[in-house]
């Protein structure tokens, strides 16, 4: 990988348990600082290629490189230390913790890692700074499971842009939000970014979002298990050493 890259994927194949290869890429790169959009039909596997450059899963085979750190060469518990450091994720199910707060979830990653917390200098200040641009300050002490979805959402966002990680991913984070919330929400993260310089990651099926990005990534076309259509056609994966 070149030293400008964010995020080298090389010959990376993945499937599900013993199922059949949901992801064969055989090359993708994003240059740090790059804010790129992703999208492609539901089921094509574009949570599946978040989950792996997140590191929240493993590829079967092949490389993937993140911030110049080989993830597929780490433990899980070691790329759960990575992602806490250096990544905010916003999960399309959000993945928020039931039993805490929205402040005490917002702040999460802050207690995971000490990166993080450094760079957020007063977590609690800065949980406070993202609820009041994303519209949730009054909820800060609620119980997450007492919001609304789009609420919910707000969360998850500000949780991934607590402490301002190098590499940004979003797994449709506007699903629930109304079009002045959206933008809102866009211009936020995009002032984020460039002020951390940071690399963003944007999944959605929202094409009309995608000329604010500097590149567009279709995943039908980068990926070589991709059904076209037909489930039968794409090739099963061979566990190694099975
Ligand atoms: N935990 C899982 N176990 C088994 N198969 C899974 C699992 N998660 C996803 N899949 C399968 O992997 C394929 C890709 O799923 P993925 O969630 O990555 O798609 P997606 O492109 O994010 O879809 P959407 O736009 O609906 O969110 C699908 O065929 C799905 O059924
Ligand atoms: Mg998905």
């Amino acid at each position: 990988m070149t030293s400008t890259a964010a995020i080298t994927l090389a010959d990376v194949t993945f499937a599900y348990g013993a199922g059949r290869a949901v992801l064969d890429l055989p090359a993708l790169e994003i240059a740090r600082g790059e804010r790129v959009f992703l999208h492609g039909p539901s089921g094509s596997g574009k949570t599946t290629l978040l989950g792996l450059i997140a590191g929240v899963l493993a590829p079967r085979t092949g490389q993937v490189t993140v911030l110049g750190e080989p993830l597929h060469t780490m433990t899980g518990a070691a790329r759960d230390r990575f992602r806490a450091a250096h990544l905010g994720y916003v999960f399309q199910m959000f993945n928020l913790i039931p039993y805490l707060s929205v402040r005490e979830n917002i702040t999460l990653p802050c207690r995971l890692s000490a990166a993080r917390r450094a760079r957020a200098e007063d977590p609690t200040a800065a949980a406070a700074r993202l609820a009041e641009a994303l519209e949730i300050a009054p909820l800060l002490a609620r119980p997450v499971t007492e919001l609304s979805v789009g609420q919910q959402q707000r969360v998850a966002v500000a949780r991934a842009l607590i402490g301002a990680p190098e590499l940004v991913v979003c797994d449709e984070p506007t699903s629930a939000l109304d079009t002045d919330r959206r933008d809102r929400f866009l211009e936020l993260l995009f002032a984020q970014v460039t002020a951390a310089g940071s690399t963003l990651l944007f999944v959605s099926h929202d094409l009309g979002l995608s000329a604010r990005f500097d590149r567009t990534l279709a995943l039908g076309a980068l990926n070589r298990a991709a059904a076209h259509g037909d489930p039968d056609a794409a090739p099963t994966v061979v566990a190694r050493g099975s």
